[in-house]
């Protein structure tokens, strides 16, 4: 038996700005997605158990037959240019995902023996706070685990990888880089593969005042949204990435420093530009213009659409007071944690 959990992400700067080759600083964050795996009773059969939500028995066949369809209606996606079928068919059933997971890492590590997974989190879901990368990372760690496969964190990544591409169509991978590695990392897609660089050297200290707040349910999923930001006209949205990218190095410069006033600036021109892009909500705008009439700063994270915003103010107790009177429910954010890891 193995108990595996990883954490958690959110984007200091460049979510979607990342998927169109711009740099991006993550950190992963302290909520993190558990799953315990065990060998089974019966070896022809997957237990799925999600704990407070659902439990499910599959053959092996099934799984790994789910798998190859979600893998068919992804390749005719990216020959589109358009995931609205995988997306459909993942949505028709919230639990399939996890099942096409299971099904995806069976596949990509010969796994031919069934097992029982047990999963839990505490990282809100579809929120920006990359629950699926979580998932991805935690699941493949856990499987590869109970079959002794030895993967390599960097294996796991790349594994973890390919269920993110069930889910959004064409990540950029920084979630899952971000959630695997853990602490915080500068990730930029390229050619040859993506630049993923752990900032642990870089910024030695911790991040303080950081709060995060939950504005609410995102109505589209990452895909979708990513999805719409690429419909969006090229010469609108080109150039507000392109100013996206261009502020990240003097973010990582400002957090060597801890240039608050600087980190400041910058996490409210990067929430213009992607509000620009038209990813806010009422809530979003409600935090955000509460932060900054403090002299504050704020930003949606990951896909926006909903989810949480990530708030900083040197007076933290002050912040959370006014995002509390809002009717808000904002906790401390602790950021730069471990990656994914065994808990037993
Ligand atoms: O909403 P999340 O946590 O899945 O983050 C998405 C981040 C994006 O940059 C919008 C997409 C990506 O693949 O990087």
């Amino acid at each position: 038996m193995v108990t595996v959990s990883a954490p958690g992400k959110v984007h200091l700067i460049g979510e979607h700005a990342v998927v169109y080759n711009e740099p991006a600083i993550l950190a992963a964050v302290g909520l993190r997605c558990h799953v315990k795996a065990e060998k089974g009773k019966d070896p022809s059969k997957v237990r799925i158990v999600v704990r407070d939500g659902y439990e499910s028995e599959h053959r092996v066949e099934e799984l790994r037959e789910l798998a190859d369809k979600v893998d068919r209606l992804w390749s005719e996606g990216k020959e589109k240019g358009d995931f609205s079928e995988p997306f459909a068919f993942l949505k028709e059933d919230w639990k399939r995902a996890s099942q096409a997971f299971a099904g995806k890492i069976m596949k990509t590590l010969g796994i031919t023996e069934g097992f029982e997974l047990e999963m839990w989190t505490t990282i809100p879901l579809g929120s920006g706070l990359g629950s699926s990368s979580a998932l991805a990372v935690s699941m493949t760690q856990a499987i590869s685990d109970l079959f002794r496969k030895d993967l390599s964190k960097e294996k796991v990544n790349d594994i973890a990888f390919t269920l993110e591409q069930y889910m959004h169509g064409t990540p950029s991978g920084a979630d899952n880089a971000a959630t695997a590695f853990g602490g915080m990392t500068w990730f930029q897609k390229g050619e040859g593969g993506p630049t993923i660089r752990s900032l642990a050297k870089e910024v030695p200290h911790s991040l303080e005042n950081f709060v995060l707040v939950y504005a609410g349910k995102p109505e589209k999923s990452t895909g979708e949204l990513v999805q719409m930001v690429a419909q969006l006209p090229e010469e609108k949205r080109n150039p507000l990435m392109r100013s996206i990218g261009e502020m990240v190095p003097s973010m990582l410069e400002a957090m060597k420093e801890k240039d608050y006033p600087t980190i400041k600036d910058v996490m409210n021109k990067t929430w213009d530009n992607l509000h620009a892009l038209g990813l806010s909500t009422p809530n979003i705008d409600k935090i955000v213009s509460a932060v900054r009439a403090l002299g504050g700063a704020a930003k949606g994270c990951g896909a926006v659409g909903g989810g949480v915003v990530l708030c900083y103010h040197e007076d933290k107790e002050l912040l959370l007071k006014t995002l509390k009177e809002l009717g808000f429910d904002p906790w401390e954010a602790d950021l730069a944690v471990e990656g994914v890891r065994v808990d037993g």
